[in-house]
């Protein structure tokens, strides 16, 4: 039988997951992401000189063959994975859209990564979207690598920042490298773990790796003097704190091993390659709907975590992104889908770098697989071949932003209504109704392009146009019935349920929430991301 026959595909599995690194970067806007991805792809060899990313992205603009809102605005809606070999291992990188096109995608790839990498502009710390990505990344206990960059440039005080990261954001930063000299006037680093200096040198516009230079601790006493003795000083301070690399603690998402840098001149970028193969974890067992953990080395299972429409509207076609949990994946292999017993085949699998697609053969855990027009797949839906499992749902976030609306021609009602369930159900924007009975729905979302991306699709797919009018609401929590009966009467805030039946509350001023926080410590207002 074709069973008995077949390669021993699983054990397969486990060595090829214990080579792979799945991972996302977050970052505020201009941090340095784009760049730093950049000199990933350029390190691991995947690009000859940087520039490939960006001027990949140029002609895709031209190529015009996405949404048309994508080529308008020169944005890119999808997020991309991009898959590298770095030192013998596979690394998986996936892109969190940012900018104008934030949105709960950005979050529900972190559900797919087992790490993440958080860049950190060195003249501003922390900011708000690093802090709005972090909340996701600890409500998942991920591991967190810490890059300081821009450090080529004036910026702050390094110790300064990494009190900041501490108290802003509960995470204990251990510096595994340490600036010699300041910002702006950059020399070098300590490795702390070997007490050697690795010299900071460039090469012209960073398009090639650049050179490494490492110098025992008497030669850079010698040539770098008081700037030497300055970082050596502040290390033995670090070593007193105990704010030296902790591997579990990284592991468990409480520390965060640190290394500084400059993305643009591409200082620091191998220390940071090195880190996701030597700490970041392997993908590892995951845990099933009843806490049972499911070891890669099973069958073949994966998870969706984000539905892309329409990347090409000549085809209307519709990519599932599935990470893989467990197995080995096959194009072509029959899969099924848990929540509904169906079968399909996986005939159109597709390997997704940058914007390009190309057909991929096989996969294995921690990879991730766009599957097109693959069934009627929902966000947080698990497939499996064999030995069946169902995986916990994907988060839902808790929306920032409310929009009523309306559909713009009152013969277009079903259709409106259509479109409002399937783009809830794609996980588009939220659709949330009024639990008291007004009948005209809000849509909820983290971000203003999902709104734009629900009205260009209600109105070209679905064939029925509509009206957004923003809502005063600004901050929404958790709530349960008997605090959602005693809110009602409140002024400047609305109960709205989710199709789950989850309820949220919402309000118009913050100060006004924090004041009935502080009087109302027995409500359930709950701020949790999901
Ligand atoms: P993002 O994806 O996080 O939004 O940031 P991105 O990499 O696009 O970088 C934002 C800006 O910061 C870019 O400059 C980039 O060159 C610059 N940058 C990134 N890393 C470093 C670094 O290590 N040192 C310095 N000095 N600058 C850095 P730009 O002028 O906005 O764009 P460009 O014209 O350089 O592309």
């Amino acid at each position: 039988m074709l069973a008995a026959q077949a390669p021993p595909v699983d054990g397969d599995a486990a060595s090829q997951s214990a080579r792979r690194r799945t991972f996302a970067i977050i970052s505020h806007p201009d941090a340095g992401k784009t760049t730093l991805t950049e000199k990933f792809l350029l390190y691991s060899g995947a690009v000859a000189e940087a520039g490939a990313v960006k001027a990949r992205a140029g002609r895709r603009r031209a190529r015009s063959d996405w949404m048309e809102m994508e080529q308008e605005r020169g944005i890119s809606i999808t997020s991309t994975v991009l898959q590298f070999r770095y030192r013998d291992h596979v690394l998986n990188l996936l892109d969190t859209p940012g900018h104008r096109d934030f949105s709960e995608d950005t979050y529900r790839v972190l559900a797919a990564a087992d790490a993440a990498v958080m860049v950190l502009d060195v003249a501003k710390g922390i900011e708000d979207q690093t802090r709005k990505l972090f909340e996701v990344c600890r409500s998942r206990a991920l591991p967190i690598v810490t890059f300081l960059n821009k450090y080529d440039r004036p910026g702050r005080d390094p110790l300064e920042l990494l009190d900041e990261i501490e108290e802003q954001i509960g995470l204990r930063p251990t510096p595994v490298t340490w600036p010699v000299g300041i910002p702006g006037d950059f020399r070098g680093v300590v490795d702390r773990r070997t007490g050697t200096f690795v010299r900071y040198l460039r090469t012209v516009g960073g398009l090639t790796a650049a050179p490494e230079e490492v110098v025992d601790a008497a030669r850079a006493a010698l040539e770098e003097g008081d700037d030497w003795s300055r970082a050596l000083e502040t290390c033995a301070l670090l070593d007193e704190v105990g704010a030296s690399l902790d591997a579990p603690s990284f592991v468990a998402g409480d520390s965060s091993p640190l290394f500084v840098g400059s993305a643009l001149t591409n200082f620091g970028v191998r220390h940071l390659l090195d880190a996701m193969v030597e700490l970041a974890p392997a993908p590892g067992p995951r845990a099933d709907a009843y806490g049972v953990a499911r070891p890669v080395a099973s069958g073949f299972s994966g998870q969706v975590f984000k539905i892309q429409a329409n990347m090409d509207p000549a085809h209307r076609d519709r990519v599932a992104f599935v990470r893989v949990c467990s197995g080995r994946f096959e194009r072509g292999m029959t899969v099924t889908q848990a929540s509904s017993g169906r079968q399909f085949a996986t005939k159109y699998a597709a390997a997704v770098l940058a914007s390009e697609r190309s057909t991929i053969d096989e996969a294995y855990p921690g990879d991730v697989v766009g599957l097109v027009n693959a069934g009627d797949l929902r966000i947080g839906d698990t497939l499996y071949d064999r030995e069946p499992v169902t995986f916990p749902p994907i988060a839902t976030f808790a929306p920032e932003l409310f929009a009523s609306v309306r559909a713009l021609s009152t013969s277009r009602h079903k259709q409106f209504r259509r479109g409002l369930d399937a783009l809830d159900e794609e996980g588009v924007v939220q659709l949330l109704s009024d639990p008291a009975g007004d009948l005209t729905p809000v849509l909820g979302a983290v971000g203003q392009m999902q709104f734009e991306v629900a009205a260009h699709r209600l109105e070209h797919e679905f064939g029925a146009a509509i009206e957004l009018s923003p809502t005063a609401y600004r901050a929404v929590r958790r709530t349960d019935e008997a605090t959602a009966k005693l809110l009602r009467d409140s002024p400047g805030s609305r109960i709205l349920a989710r199709r789950d039946g989850t309820l949220l509350a919402l309000f118009e001023s913050e100060y006004w929430l924090a004041r009935l926080e502080s009087d109302h410590p027995d409500w359930c207002l709950e701020r949790a991301v999901v």
